[in-house]
């Protein structure tokens, strides 16, 4: 691998740093990449830009975790440079082969170093024995081109093993402008045979011109492809990201590898969650991560020598056609002390002045009831506000810096949980066991306040204080 002598932006300031999350030491992240286990090891791999705090040629970043939530930062794992990679390290996923953990990622090359908008992308392996290491492949690029009718965007490949083949699927855009997934497989990682695509967009405006991060799993029964496209225009109070992430279900066709899909929904209805990745636990459980940032956030903390973040590890599963996330039960590991427990308050209105930024508050309600959390800081100023209408399940949300509401539903029963994850500049809110999420970064130096109001006083809370390695 090229050598290269790493400039880290100095961190002047940590006013907003994650206690529990993944960020980078100093510099830029964005997607999570190459998200497995090895060797009695989680490891996550990040988009990375160690020289700045703004996107740049894109190397890997690197933790590990024996448990998802406690993770230690390991040294870059992949730097670009080298003739397939001269450009970027884009991203991509990790299989385990042999006891060997092979990375495969895009090799992102500019055909003018002065226009970032002409490039051409492949396929790359890169491989370590001791997850810590890496070295790329000599042999390099292992998939050149993209098939003749793609446009240049052809990235982010995620690679899984199923019946004694390694398949990949791989974003892309066509040349009639439209965003896609292709699929590949390979018997041996190095030379892979092109299956064609197994999903296009309908139109641009609908469904986007590039799909960029594609995941292929199968989940309680159904196909499922999660995807981020570029490109989807604003429908009254649906896409209001720059980019959305989302995906399709249904039927993956064995023999001619497309998948028969219904319409794309959004996976999160926060502002700030984008470009996910997932993998199955040695126990069974598919997690998921997301970039908890989105490119038109606004991002303070690149003005202290770092930006970006991923969200906390979720659970992903499937109910009535509805892909749920729930916080990965490991966050119990967390947990501290109880700040605040209470049962059928004597208000409607509990406030609650936290003696920390980086807790987590379980709320269980009423459902015919309605409900808000307001966080607020300490000179009231409301910083976001979830509302739950009981008799549409309505579920909104309203962000300080931003006019624009974020709307979901979620389905009336007797009960609503409220499940809020907050981390020093983030939040994370969960209900009714993961139908309704919200990702945001949310940035405010004072101390925070959290006023619940129900119309009755039939609800209960707790909130633990939660701790961290980060
Ligand atoms: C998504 C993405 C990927 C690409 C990477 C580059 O956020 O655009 O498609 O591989 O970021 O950093």
């Amino acid at each position: 691998m090229k050598n290269e002598t790493i400039n880290y932006p100095e961190v002047t300031n940590e006013r907003y740093r994650l206690k529990y999350h993944i960020t980078a030491p100093a510099g830029w992240m964005n997607d999570p990449n190459g998200f497995c286990f090895f060797k009695g090891y989680y490891h996550i791999f990040y988009q990375h830009h160690p020289n700045s705090t703004q996107w740049g040629p894109m190397h890997w970043g690197h933790s590990r975790s024996k448990d998802l939530v406690n993770w230690e930062s390991l040294p870059i794992a992949l730097i670009p440079g080298d003739q397939e990679d001269q450009d970027g390290c884009f991203s991509g996923s990790a299989i385990v082969k042999d006891e060997r953990l092979y990375l495969i990622y895009t090799g992102h090359n500019l055909k003018d170093k002065n226009d970032p908008d002409s490039y051409w992308q492949n396929q790359n392996l890169a491989v370590s024995d001791d997850g810590i290491t890496f070295e790329k492949f000599a042999g390099n690029p292992v998939i050149s081109i993209p098939p003749e009718d793609n446009d240049a965007d052809f990235r982010d490949p995620k690679i899984w093993f199923e019946n004694g083949k390694y398949n990949i699927v791989i974003g892309s855009k066509n040349k009639d402008g439209l965003g896609r997934v292709l699929m590949y497989n390979s018997d041996d990682l190095e030379h892979w045979d092109y299956l064609g695509p197994i999903a296009t967009a309908k139109s641009v405006d609908s469904e986007g011109f590039v799909w960029e991060c594609p995941d292929l799993f199968e989940i309680d029964g159904q196909d499922v492809l999660v995807m981020s496209p570029q490109g989807i225009k604003a429908d009254k109070l649906k896409y209001r990201n720059f980019f959305q992430t989302g995906y399709l279900t249904g039927k993956f066709d064995e023999e001619t590898h497309s998948l028969h899909h219904g319409e794309f929904t959004e996976l999160d209805y926060g502002h700030d969650f984008y470009a996910t990745q997932s993998m199955v636990t040695p126990d069974g459980r598919r997690i998921i991560f997301a970039w908890m940032d989105m490119w038109e956030s606004p991002m303070p903390e690149q003005e202290d020598g770092w930006a970006g973040a991923l969200t906390f590890p979720r659970e992903l599963n499937m109910k009535n056609g509805k892909l749920l996330m729930t916080p990965v039960e490991e966050i119990k590991k967390l947990r501290e002390k109880v700040l605040l427990d209470i049962t059928k308050p004597k208000d409607t209105t509990t406030i609650f002045e936290a003696p920390t930024k980086s807790f987590e508050y379980l709320g269980n309600f009423d459902g015919q009831e309605n409900v808000s959390v307001k966080i607020k800081n300490s000179d009231n100023k409301l910083l976001i506000e979830v509302s739950y209408q009981a008799v549409t399940g309505k579920v909104t949300l309203q962000k300080y810096n931003d006019d624009l509401l974020r709307e979901t539903n979620v389905s009336v029963a007797n009960k609503l949980d409220i499940h809020l994850l907050m981390d020093n500049s983030s939040a994370e809110l969960f209900m009714n066991n993961g139908e309704a999420c919200f990702s945001e970064r949310v940035y405010d130096e004072k101390e925070l306040i959290v006023e619940t109001s129900s119309d009755s006083t039939n609800y209960d809370i707790k909130i633990y204080e939660l701790g961290g390695t980060m």
